[in-house]
C-alpha cells in the first residue's frame, strides 16, 4: 500500500489536505507538517530547495509515497522544477497563486494577492502575473509574519485579535479591489476572519480545488495507484499541534 505524500512548512497545507481528501476519499495521504522551519516565506531560495528535498526524501524513504503535493506556494515557486528534475518517476503537484481563476472573476480589474515575499519575488510567480496583465491589475502585498503567526494562532500563543489586526493591515495596504487572491496555503486556514474583514462583496479564491482536479486527473491516469483512505500525519515540530490543526481544520 502506498500514500500520496503532501507537504508544507507547518499547518498551512491542511487547507489543500482537506480538498485533496474531499476529492480522492479512498486514497491514503501522509501530512508532513515542516513545522520546526516556518515559516519559508522569509528564507532563501537555496534552504527553501534544500527542506523541499529533505522532506520528500523522508516521504519516499519512510512511507514509499507514490505521489507528492507540495501544498506550499512557496516552496512550490523554488523547489518544483528542481523536485520534478531529481524524481522523474513521481507524480508531483504543486501551487501557485489563483491570479487566473480572479482574473476570470474580477469586475473592478483590481485584484489583492496576498503572498510571502518569497512567493512574489519568484520568477515563476513574476511570470504568471505577467502573462495575465492585460486582463487585471494585481496589487501584491508580501505579508510577511503572517503564516508564522497562524501557526501560533493554531497553538494558542496568539490571539484571534492579533491575526485579525495583522490581516487588517494587509489588506488596507492593497487598497480598493473586488477580487482577493489568498497565495499561502496557511491564509486560506483563516478564510472566515478574511471574510469577516472584506465583507460579502469581494470573492476571495484560493487554489485548493484546482491542486485536487489536478491529483485526482493524475491518480485516474495511473489505475494501479489505488491503496486504503488512512492518514498520517508526521512532521518536523510539535505533533500534538498539527494532531490539533488537523482535527481544527480537516473536519
Ligand atoms: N504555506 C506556505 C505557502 O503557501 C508558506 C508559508 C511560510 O512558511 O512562509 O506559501
Amino acid at each position: 500500500m502506498s500514500a500520496i505524500g503532501v507537504f508544507d512548512s507547518g499547518i498551512g497545507g491542511l487547507s489543500i489536505l482537506k480538498c485533496l481528501r474531499e476529492a480522492l476519499p479512498s486514497e491514503a495521504f501522509v501530512y508532513f507538517a515542516d513545522s520546526a522551519y516556518n515559516p519559508y516565506g522569509d528564507k532563501s531560495d537555496a534552504e527553501v530547495i534544500a527542506r523541499s528535498f529533505t522532506v520528500t526524501e523522508e516521504l519516499i524513504a519512510k512511507h514509499q509515497i507514490k505521489a507528492l503535493v507540495v501544498a506550499c506556494n512557496t516552496a512550490t515557486a523554488a523547489a518544483i522544477h528542481l523536485l520534478r528534475a531529481r524524481y522523474p518517476e513521481l507524480a508531483i503537484v504543486g501551487i501557485e497563486p489563483a491570479l487566473k481563476p480572479a482574473s476570470a472573476l474580477t469586475k473592478t480589474k483590481r485584484i489583492a494577492v496576498l503572498a510571502t515575499r518569497s512567493t512574489l519575488v519568484s520568477a515563476k510567480f513574476l511570470a504568471l502575473k505577467s502573462s495575465l496583465e492585460s486582463q487585471a491589475e494585481f496589487v501584491c502585498v508580501p505579508c510577511i509574519g503572517l503564516a508564522n503567526l497562524i501557526e501560533r494562532y493554531a497553538a494558542g500563543a496568539a490571539s484571534k485579535q492579533e491575526v485579525e489586526q495583522a490581516c487588517k493591515s494587509f489588506l488596507a495596504e492593497a487598497g480598493a479591489f473586488d477580487t482577493l487572491v489568498l497565495g499561502c496555503t496557511h491564509y486560506a486556514l483563516i478564510e472566515p476572519i478574511f471574510r469577516s474583514l472584506v465583507g460579502a462583496n469581494v470573492t476571495i479564491v484560493d487554489n485548493g480545488e484546482a491542486v485536487a482536479k489536478r491529483l485526482v486527473a493524475l491518480v485516474q491516469a495511473t489505475p494501479h495507484m489505488a491503496s486504503e483512505p488512512i492518514l498520517q500525519l508526521t512532521g518536523s515540530g510539535d505533533h500534538t499541534l498539527l494532531q490539533l490543526a488537523a482535527k481544527r481544520w480537516l473536519s
